[in-house]
């Protein structure tokens, strides 16, 4: 069978992850797919940056445009980051053209996913997300596919690896927040702007995506009632430790319909978390999503949040899916059955 033929717009983190995994693990990748993953071309800002990859099998498109016209290629990974700009045209650019579309790009998901899904549709291709929510754990294949026979009645966790790392170190080593963020950043944890993590807007990106996903509504980030973690200190952690609690950033949505009107709640925070509640032992970079189903009942997904490894992981997933030609609806639904629903407001829950 032909190899999937791939291009790849971003050398940073994940992207350098992704090549390090197909070289590494190319044989068992080809066996579950069915064929080759092929990267044929590759885009990054810097040409001559040292990657500690070998570059040199791969085409170098220095324009991102050209990458996604390219006729040898049929997937196009978006590993470039930002809501839009480089990356959105990238990824309207290629499924315009008939690719298909892998992104570890939540926050473009969270503000354009509806007219990149319908665009995908509209062209029968793939539009692919998994990397995008909660790093190397499959909780978007989890939910969308795996609980596709439930009703989710709600669902929360632990969604940014960056903010649970600084919350966890300053807990067990008492360091200041400014230096275990520069660790995060250090360790390839964080956003190019780590503004994203720590005041919570990228764990409402992917809340909103899980919400979307899970109660079949559209994708609404706008109405995510957001708080960080920059006012959390010290002493507030050793208060709630006295307490008997861990303080966690936690997004939380459910959605309830009340006199044929649906309302979605989706809020991140600071919580108090118990002790002896299985998301007060989940430490570090480490991210953990729990959905409330009705039949499934609680479901737990944990593991790596963030870093190289487990979100080229997912990346990789992606692809090893649409080299078997699995081309679901993106939201599990297609874009024309997302119900809407209005903002539950979080004054009043
Ligand atoms: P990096 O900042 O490490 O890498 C970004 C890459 O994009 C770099 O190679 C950069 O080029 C390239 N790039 C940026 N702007 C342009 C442009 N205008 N034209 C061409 N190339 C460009 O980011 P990450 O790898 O950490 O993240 C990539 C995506 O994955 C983001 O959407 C992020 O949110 C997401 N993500 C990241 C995770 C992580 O743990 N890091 C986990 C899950 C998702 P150059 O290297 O030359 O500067
Ligand atoms: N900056 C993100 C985090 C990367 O820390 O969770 C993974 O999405």
């Amino acid at each position: 069978t032909a190899p999937l033929r791939i291009a790849l717009a971003g050398l940073g983190t994940v992207g350098a992850g992704v090549i390090r995994l197909l070289e590494a693990n190319g044989d068992i990748i080809a066996a579950r797919a069915g064929r080759a993953l092929q990267v044929v071309a590759v885009c990054a800002r810097d040409r001559t940056k040292d990657r500690g990859i070998d570059l040199s099998p791969y085409a170098w498109e220095d324009d991102m445009t050209a990458l996604a016209a390219r006729d040898d290629v049929d997937a196009v990974v978006e590993l470039v980051g930002g809501s839009d700009g480089p990356a959105l045209a990238l990824a309207r650019n290629a499924l315009n053209s008939g690719k298909q579309v892998v992104t570890a790009n939540k926050a473009m998901i969270a503000h354009h996913g509806m007219e990149l899904a319908a665009l995908a549709e509209g062209k029968g291709v793939a539009l692919k997300y998994e990397a995008a929510v909660a790093g190397g754990i499959p909780v978007i294949k989890g939910l969308g596919e795996g609980a596709a026979a439930n009703r989710i009645d709600g669902i929360y966790g632990i969604l940014n690896g960056t903010c649970n790392y600084i919350l966890s170190q300053m807990e067990s080593t008492g360091a200041d927040f400014g230096d275990v963020l520069k660790d995060a950043q250090d360790l390839g944890y964080a956003e190019a702007d780590p503004a994203f993590d720590i005041e919570g807007v990228d764990a409402a990106h992917k809340l909103a995506i899980l919400a979307a996903l899970a109660f079949g509504t559209q994708l609404d980030f706008a109405a995510v009632d957001i708080s960080g973690i920059t006012k959390i200190r010290a002493a507030d952690i050793a208060q709630a430790d006295a307490l008997g609690y861990v303080i966690r950033l936690i997004g939380v949505a459910d959605c309830e319909d009340k006199g044929g009107e649906r309302f979605l709640f989706q809020r991140v925070q600071p919580y108090l978390v118990s002790k002896q509640h299985p998301l007060a032992s989940v430490d570090g970079p480490t991210n953990a999503v729990v959905a409330e189903c009705n039949f499934a009942g609680r479901l737990l997904f944990e593991g790596a949040g963030a870093g190289d490894g487990p979100t080229a992981s997912a990346v990789v997933a992606d692809l090893i899916d649409i080299a078997r030609d699995r081309v679901a609806p993106p939201f599990s639904l297609p874009v024309s059955a997302l119900q809407s629903a209005a903002p539950a407001d979080p004054g009043h829950r």
